[in-house]
C-alpha cells in the first residue's frame, strides 16, 4: 500500500501528456472463444483468458503482420505518446531492454488493454523504471479487435533494439512471467 502511494505520487510529478488519460474500460462480459478473431474486442480477450496465457500468434519476421500493426499503431495513437517508431517520445520506450511490468506478450496485452492503472490494481508491480514514470491509459477500446492488437504488439516485436535475452522479457527482472 505504502508503495502504491509513492508511486501515485511519482506519477502526478510527471504528468505524460496531460489531459490524456483514457476513461476506465468497462468490465466486458465475459467471452469463450479461442483463436483471434475479428469479433472478439481486446477487453473480452483478455477477460476470458486465464492470467500468463495471452499468447501472439505472429512472429515479427511476418512483413505484413508488422506493416499492418505499424498502421494501427499510428491510428490508435500509440505513436502521439511512445513515438512513431515506439522508440519513446513523451512517454516510455517499447522497444529498449527495459520492461516495466514485463516484456511477455501476455502482460504487454493486458497493460495495453487495460491501462496501468488497472494493472496495479490486480497486484501487477513496476519491476523496471523508464525514464518517464506515468499512467498508461486503457486502450482497448480503441482496438478493435484481439487480432488488432496482436498486430500491434508484433509491429512493437519488430522495432526491438535492446539486448537479445531481454526482448520478451529479461530473466534477471522476473520478466518472462
Ligand atoms: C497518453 C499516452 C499513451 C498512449 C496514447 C499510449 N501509451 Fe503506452 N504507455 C504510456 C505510459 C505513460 C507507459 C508507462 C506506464 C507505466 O509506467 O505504468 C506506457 C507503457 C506502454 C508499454 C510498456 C512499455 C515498457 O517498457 O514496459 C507498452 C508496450 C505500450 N505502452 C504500448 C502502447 C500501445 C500499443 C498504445 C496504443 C494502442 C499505447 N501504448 C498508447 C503512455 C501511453
Amino acid at each position: 500500500m505504502l508503495r502504491n502511494t509513492w508511486i501515485s505520487a511519482l506519477m502526478v510529478i510527471v504528468a505524460c501528456p496531460s489531459g490524456a488519460q483514457a476513461p476506465a474500460t468497462p468490465a466486458a462480459s465475459k467471452v469463450a472463444t479461442a483463436a483471434p478473431s475479428t469479433t472478439t474486442t481486446p477487453v473480452q480477450r483478455a477477460d476470458s483468458t486465464p492470467k500468463g496465457k495471452l499468447k501472439n500468434p505472429y512472429k515479427d519476421s511476418n512483413k505484413a503482420i508488422v506493416d499492418a500493426g505499424a498502421k494501427l499503431f499510428g491510428g490508435a495513437s500509440c505513436s502521439g505518446c511512445h513515438g512513431g517508431t515506439g522508440g519513446g517520445g513523451i512517454c516510455p520506450p517499447l522497444a529498449n531492454g527495459v520492461w516495466i511490468y514485463g516484456g511477455d506478450d501476455d502482460t504487454l496485452f493486458r497493460l495495453i488493454t487495460y491501462g496501468s492503472q488497472t494493472l496495479l490494481s490486480r497486484g501487477y508491480i513496476r519491476t523496471g523504471l523508464e525514464n518517464v514514470v506515468a499512467p498508461m491509459p486503457a486502450m482497448g477500446g480503441a482496438i478493435a479487435t484481439d487480432d488488432d492488437l496482436w498486430r500491434i504488439l508484433t509491429f512493437i516485436r519488430a522495432q526491438y533494439h535492446g539486448p537479445a535475452e531481454c526482448k520478451f522479457g529479461c530473466p534477471a527482472e522476473g520478466g518472462g512471467r
